[in-house]
């Protein structure tokens, strides 16, 4: 097994916890952080992927565990955050934001789309 695919595994099998550790956190406070850390750069401003290095992160992010783990212990290319950098409840804020973002609506539903 390579460390890519333990990492992975990792991520996954922490992710059962996820209600009981999410910790409390404002969405509003947190999107001045996301802005502020710059993670934005890499996974635009409403986590959609900045369209050049970071993934999607939301809608529907990691659970908690998981995402604060790639946060403080990225697994690849990913610059690491360290509690100095981010102390753990701006972290969290972040996450009340990140877990706040609404999925956009279904080309079905957008007028403008239908009838092609
Ligand atoms: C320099 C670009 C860059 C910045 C800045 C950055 N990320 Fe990332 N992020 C990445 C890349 C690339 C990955 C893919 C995994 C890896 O390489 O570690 C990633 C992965 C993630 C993931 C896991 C999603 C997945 O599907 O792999 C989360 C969650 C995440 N980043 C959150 C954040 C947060 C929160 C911040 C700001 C505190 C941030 N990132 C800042 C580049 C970045």
């Amino acid at each position: 097994m390579n460390k890519t695919i333990i990492a992975a595994t990792a991520l996954l099998l922490s992710a059962g916890s996820y209600a009981q550790n999410t910790p409390a956190g404002s969405a509003e406070r947190g999107q001045k952080i996301y802005m502020h850390q710059m993670c934005y750069n890499c996974h635009g401003t409403i986590g959609q992927n900045g369209g050049v290095t970071g993934p999607k992160i939301a809608p529907n992010p990691f659970p908690w565990v998981a995402f604060a783990q790639q946060v403080r212990k990225p697994r690849g290319e990913m610059p690491p955050f360290s509690e100095k950098t981010l102390p753990d409840q701006d972290l969290a804020d972040i996450y009340a934001y990140v877990a706040s973002i609404k999925s956009g609506p279904a080309a079905k539903d957008i007028p403008l789309l239908s009838g092609f």
